[in-house]
């Protein structure tokens, strides 16, 4: 009966930190502590949606609570741990701030503490979304962590930790949940596929864990949707059930974009438009094709950045092996131009037309991959013109602070671009005045950056790490660097121009 029925992740959340994916780094250490009794008052855990947090924080209090742990883990048997589970140990208690952020909530938390736990040994509270609360509730929180009584602890849990203030950031032991590799989700995926008894298909919980982007609530969920029609869950009936079959008219069309032929391009586009597919919607989608194309050709480990059967990637390598990441970069600058238009305009399938042919006549030539221009932001913000834009004097190392949260930006920009954030693995960035500039060792970047869609996610990165405004953006090269790539001044100031203004 549908009603009994009880969703895959929730039925399948971890009881013990053995049980936790792809969290090793987190889950011994608290193992560890729990198994030795050195137990922290405050611990914070950060990290994107549906990694384990809140089942770690469950597992922790049961641990502590527990009448029978073996090593750290509770024995998930005792009448603690079956009381913690049924929620009903007053002693374990879990707070969403996101509906109780104000400053009474915490008040009365802060009373309720000065009573002892009445059957476990530790009264836990679990905050969860703690970036929710209002100031002045993190200021009673604060009064809370300063001094808390010893039978008390706090996990405090977030995704979002940048907007959590310092104090409160630094009284608690921090630990950071990643993102589940592609994997580990998989394996985890098998695994309860047998203890549910239906066929799951190696290649079909691939496809799953890269469509989850490493969150295994995620994963578990389309996994649900996937076997509601079918119990034996493959591949081809993963892509058909995440609206990813039938993807076949996006190759033959870049087919017919690559060739330059604009008969068949009108053709097959005069088909789709009989089959009503929506032309904004094909327009998006023939912009990814060709994003997942050109993540082919610059990115060393392209599998997981590319959704899609195994046999489809094996249709994305031959196609891209017919062109350049230039030439794509080209028509995905132009399609994402074209698409803007097409919002506007009113007859959608000759904006289409048009644009496509425009796309077949377009300089089909590669440009050359020039050495980027090196950047020297000109000390006023305003917009630079071309006389602003030319160098002062050459950049100096010295004089640029290292951007010390770049680390974060990348995780960051994995959630939200996951090939910028590929291509820019072993970057650094400096900070001066209102710029940031990059320093990547990857030929693709300076390309990447120049589009106006992957600046803008860049600087999005960095404005949500910091919490401050969008930055601006240069590349950053080292003093003497520039005289091994000459280049003719003209082309280097039309660049510098063009890359500024964005
Ligand atoms: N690391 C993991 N290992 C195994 N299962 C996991 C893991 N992370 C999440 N899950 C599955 O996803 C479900 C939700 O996980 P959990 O509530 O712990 O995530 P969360 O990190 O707290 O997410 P959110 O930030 O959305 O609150 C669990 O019930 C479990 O089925
Ligand atoms: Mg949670
Ligand atoms: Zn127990």
């Amino acid at each position: 009966m549908r009603s009994l029925y009880q969703v895959l992740y929730r039925k399948w959340r971890s009881q013990t930190f053995g049980e936790v994916s792809g969290q090793p780094h987190v889950t011994t250490t608290l193992r560890r502590a729990l198994a030795t009794g050195r137990l922290g008052h405050a611990y914070l855990f950060t990290g994107p949606r549906g990694t384990g947090k809140t089942s770690c924080a469950r597992i922790f209090a049961k641990s502590v609570n527990c009448l029978h742990p073996v090593d750290g883990e509770p024995c998930n048997e005792c009448e603690l741990c079956r009381g913690i589970d049924a929620g009903s140990v007053m002693d374990v208690i879990e707070i969403d701030a996101a509906s109780n952020n104000g400053v009474d909530n915490i008040r009365d938390l802060r009373e309720e503490t000065s009573f002892l736990p009445s059957q476990g040994k530790f009264r836990v509270y679990i905050i969860d979304e703690v970036h929710m609360l209002s100031s002045g509730a993190f200021n009673a929180l604060l009064k809370t962590l300063e001094e808390p009584p010893p039978y008390v602890i706090f996990i405090l849990a977030t995704t979002e930790v940048h907007k959590l203030p310092a104090t409160v950031l630094s009284r608690c032991q921090r630990f950071d949940f990643h993102r589940i590799s592609a994997e580990e989700i998989a394996k985890r995926l098998l695994f309860i596929a047998g203890q549910e008894q239906f066929t799951l298909e190696a290649d079909a919980a691939m496809l799953l864990a890269r469509v989850a982007d490493g969150a295994m609530r995620d994963a578990l969920s389309l996994l649900d949707r996937c076997r509601v029609d079918a119990e034996e869950v493959t591949a081809a009936h993963v892509a058909r059930c995440i609206g990813m079959a039938d993807r076949h008219y996006l190759f033959e069309l870049t087919d017919a974009l690559l060739a330059g032929e604009i008969p068949l391009c009108l053709e097959l586009l005069h088909q789709l438009y009989q089959d009503a597919c929506d032309m904004e919607r094909l327009c998006e989608d023939l912009l990814f094709h060709l994003r997942n194309l050109l993540v082919l050709l610059v990115v060393r480990q392209p599998r997981d950045l590319v959704i899609c059967t195994e046999d489809d990637f094996v249709l994305y390598r031959r196609q891209a092996d017919k062109t350049s990441a230039a030439r794509l970069l080209q028509l995905m600058e132009r399609l994402e131009a074209a698409n803007a238009n097409l919002r506007r305009s009113t007859d959608k399938r000759m904006e289409m037309e048009i644009t496509l042919i425009k796309l077949c006549t377009s300089n089909a030539q590669p440009k050359a991959e020039a050495p980027p221009a090196q950047i020297t932001p000109p000390k006023k913000a305003d917009a630079p013109n071309l006389q602003a834009a030319q160098p002062t004097s050459p950049p100096q190392e010295p004089q640029a602070g290292e951007f010390a949260r770049w680390g974060e930006v990348l995780s960051e920009l994995q959630n939200t671009n996951p090939p910028l954030a590929g291509i820019l693995v072993g970057s650094t960035a400096f900070t001066r005045d209102d710029f940031v500039l990059i320093k990547s060792e990857n030929p693709a970047f300076p390309m990447f950056i120049k589009q106006g869609m992957q600046a803008a996610s860049l600087k999005e990165a960095i404005a949500r790490v910091t919490g401050g405004e969008r930055p601006r953006l240069g590349l950053f090269r080292a003093e003497g660097e520039e005289a091994a790539a000459p280049k003719d001044p003209l082309a280097r100031l039309a660049e510098r121009a063009e890359m500024l203004s964005k």
